[in-house]
């Protein structure tokens, strides 16, 4: 056992076994306003230079939020195209992801995009996008939604908080600004590099507003008082909690042009910004209680959700104990707590996100 925080090499995954595709309802609705951008990218982008038609989804998770994007392009590329053209699907996430949910689900759900396409082959890659994906020139239409706010590494602890957006100390936040600088050129080069001349990646991400606001105020205030709470009642220790972050961040409009501006004619490695637009996504669990006005499910779902998308990471802060399961019961009294405190007062969250199209010059 060590005192000093020790920041985790990497962020986890999403819950497996289906979790995240059962709690990603906000996610579903979030990403609806960037499918007509891969509509209009699958209309556009060149499909008569003898290249193959490869999509690929960046950042996939278990996949069921895919779904909708994926048959999206595939049905507007099959107007160009026709029904015989085989069509490539890779889905990529990080090695840990659960990608066996993923191929049941796209075998078993009605929705699939493969329930009436013989000519679409769907495939996964486990691998970070932070580095080479798949093979140079061959990638004709990316899509990747609610993912690159992830940043390849923590970069330094948050000491007063799990989220360093919510840091006090201006250093930290600092840190993280300037990893989310590097980490978004070296996805934009990567990208650049896998795409076909021509091909066009459309993002859905995380942002933060012009006033520089990450948002989920209430949310993380539940999170990070949760584990408060916990330390409080034993259940965790200080040098556990010092290290839990959640690496995710929000960049402002300007954070995702600028590698585009510092080049001459905008052209950042071979990718050009063709559009982007930082908007407020719309929280669906905050319209539900409008109708319900049902409190408990209001502060259970928000829980739900970061249970899938955020529990895991604050996991690795853990210290492993030879022959006990401390993940289980860390994440269920996690929820409890979050749930119960959303609960006493219900908010509508704030929850900017950026939509873009770059091409491949
Ligand atoms: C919130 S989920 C989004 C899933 C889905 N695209 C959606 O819209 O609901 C974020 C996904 O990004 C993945 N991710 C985070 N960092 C990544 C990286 N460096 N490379 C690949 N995937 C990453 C996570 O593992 C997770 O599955």
């Amino acid at each position: 056992m060590s005192d000093t925080p020790r920041p985790a090499e990497h962020p986890a995954p999403m819950e497996g076994g289906g979790a995240y595709n059962r709690n990603s309802a906000v996610q579903a609705s979030g990403l609806l306003p960037a499918i007509d951008l891969l509509e209009q990218a699958a209309r556009a982008m060149p499909v008569d230079d003898g290249a193959g038609i490869v999509i690929a989804d960046y950042g996939s998770s278990a996949g069921r939020n895919s779904l909708l994007p994926m048959a999206t392009a595939i049905a507007a590329l099959r107007a160009r195209v026709g029904a015989q053209r085989p069509i490539s699907v890779v889905h990529t996430d990080l090695a840990g992801n659960d990608f066996s949910a993923l191929f049941r689900m796209l075998e078993s759900d009605p929705q699939s995009y493969t329930a009436s396409d013989p000519a679409v082959f769907p495939s996964a890659v486990g691998r970070s996008f932070y580095g080479p994906v798949l093979p140079g020139n061959t990638v004709t239409l990316g899509w990747s939604s609610w993912a690159v706010q992830w940043l390849s590494r923590i970069p330094a602890p948050v000491p007063d908080h799990v989220q360093a957006a919510f840091s006090r100390d201006p250093a930290t936040r600092a840190l993280f600004a300037q990893q989310a600088d590097s980490d978004w050129r070296c996805f934009l080069a990567e990208r650049s590099r896998e795409m076909h001349r021509g091909g066009r990646p459309v993002v859905l991400t995380m942002a933060s507003d012009d006033e520089g606001r990450f948002g989920y105020e209430a949310v993380l205030a539940a999170i990070y008082g949760g584990l408060l709470a916990m330390q409080g009642e034993g259940l965790l220790a200080a040098h556990e909690l010092a290290r839990m972050v959640i690496p995710t961040v929000g960049r402002t409009r300007a954070d995702f042009a600028k590698p585009f501006e510092q080049k001459e004619g905008g052209n950042f490695e071979g990718l050009r910004l063709a559009q982007l637009e930082v908007f407020s996504g719309e929280d669906r669990i905050w319209a539900g209680y409008e109708q319900s006005r049902d409190a408990r499910a209001f502060g259970a779902s928000w829980a739900a959700f970061s249970r899938a998308s955020v529990f895991p990471t604050l996991a690795l802060g853990l210290e492993a104990e030879p022959g006990a399961d401390r993940v289980t019961p860390f994440m269920d009294r996690l929820e409890e707590e979050m749930a119960m405190r959303l609960a006493a007062t219900p908010e509508r969250m704030r929850m900017p996100l950026a939509r873009m199209v770059l091409t491949r010059a």
